[in-house]
């Protein structure tokens, strides 16, 4: 075999949409073997741990991953829900597609948000935009305190007058988060988006950032971000601050081609794009790394719809799609955007979102039926 896929359903609609991945998958006919690999609250509940060391090792031996989706609940439920022999030994949930990124180094989250012609979803037609999050810094890292005392306290009240203000906080009254951003987690992420752009024709790529507010951490990204744009003279580079680029994208989304950001940014970002072109049910994701990537839908595991085969799979295919990008199998991603793009047009084959009554597997089937021809 060609590839080997590590497929990991997770949890709830996780494992409905990759079942229509598979039938998908097997009509497209890719080389391949699908290695199944247990991840998500089950593990959690039954052995303390959603992201067992043996699905690592399948990650470790395969060509990437096809990832549906997982449950997540709260510190106090998670310990409740625990195997009594578990409880009360301090184990922590942590979530294993923020640690997989972070393993695997998977800077870069992708998410294309397109609007198919005809979708009943689209906020409006002709939207084409790519966002691209960096997906390992930022306020995301993990960089936290609470309490807020000791050594890591006297630092900062020593080193930033900022903190004055703060000083008669009692520690646990105050949490600090660190937003991490480093040259190179800048300088790669703003090339992964001009990389995209050249390669699939975008004139422009925006960097969204608030260099005027967070002036070290913005600020890094925006110089990282011009010294790099220079390599790319042919296309257009933008800097906006996040807050006024959310409503020119509600006004004019049809202005702008990939954006880049850091990754709590890219998170709300993309969210919002997403719903302009059909929301949860068509939000696609590549976690992309030098050497491995994960490919998702961004919804999670909608607990009410699962095991009913009702929920929208194009998420799914569309990260399917994305994979078979990232392979090197262009005939074949560009062959299943064209058979998801002809099923929406068509408008006879729907999920419930998009005012349809058909199942999972009857979408997933009819986008297989329109490979062929
Ligand atoms: P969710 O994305 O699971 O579902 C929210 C609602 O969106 C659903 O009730 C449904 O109405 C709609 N929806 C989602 N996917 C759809 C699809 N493919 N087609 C049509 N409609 C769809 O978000 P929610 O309810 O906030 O979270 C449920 C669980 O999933 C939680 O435990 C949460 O932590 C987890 N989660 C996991 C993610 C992941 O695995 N990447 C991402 C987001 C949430
Ligand atoms: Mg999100």
């Amino acid at each position: 075999m060609k590839y080997r896929i590590a497929w990991l359903p997770g949890d709830g609609i996780g494992a409905d949409v990759m079942e229509a991945a598979r039938l998908v998958l097997d009509r497209i006919g890719l080389e391949a073997e699908y290695v199944p690999a247990d991840i998500g609250w089950e593990f959690w509940r039954q052995e303390g741990e959603p992201l067992p060391q043996r699905t690592i090792d399948v990650l470790r031996n395969t060509t990437c991953a096809l990832f549906g989706a997982i449950t997540s609940k709260p510190k106090d439920e998670a310990e409740r829900e625990l195997r009594p022999e578990l409880r009360g030994r301090g184990l922590a949930y942590r979530s294993p597609i923020v640690r997989l990124r972070q393993m695997f180094d998977l800077y870069c989250n992708l998410r294309p948000c397109k609007a198919y012609p005809a979708n009943p979803l689209n906020y409006r037609d002709d939207i084409d935009l790519v966002v691209v999050r960096e997906n390992t810094e930022g306020l995301y890292a993990g960089v936290e305190f609470r309490p807020f005392e000791g050594e890591v306290r006297a630092a900062l009240e020593k080193h930033s007058p900022a903190m004055a203000r703060f000083k008669d906080v009692p520690p646990d009254d105050i949490a600090i988060s660190a937003r991490v951003i480093t040259r190179r987690g800048a300088s790669r992420i703003v090339r992964s988006a001009f990389e995209y752009a050249r390669r699939c024709d975008y004139k422009t790529v925006t960097l969204v950032e608030k260099p005027n507010v967070l002036r070290e951490t913005s600020g890094l990204m925006v110089e990282a971000g011009r010294t790099v744009a220079a390599e790319y003279p042919g296309i257009q580079f933008w800097v906006t601050n996040i807050d006024a680029q959310m409503m020119w994208l509600l006004k004019n989304p049809r202005d702008y081609g990939v954006l880049v950001t850091s990754n709590m940014f890219g998170d709300i970002l993309s969210d919002l794009c997403a719903q302009l072109v059909g929301g949860l049910g068509f939000a696609s994701s590549g976690n992309i790394g030098e050497s491995y990537a994960v490919f998702e839908p961004t919804h999670g595991s909608a607990p009410k719809y699962a095991g009913q085969h009702k929920v929208n799979p194009m998420a799914m295919l569309l990260a399917v799609k994305l994979m078979l990008d990232w392979l090197g199998e262009a005939g074949k991603a560009q062959a299943l955007e064209a058979a998801i793009a002809g099923l929406v047009q068509e408008g006879r084959v729907r999920t419930y979102d998009m005012g349809g009554i058909n199942s999972t597997l009857e979408v997933a089937e009819a986008v297989a039926n329109r490979l062929k021809g």
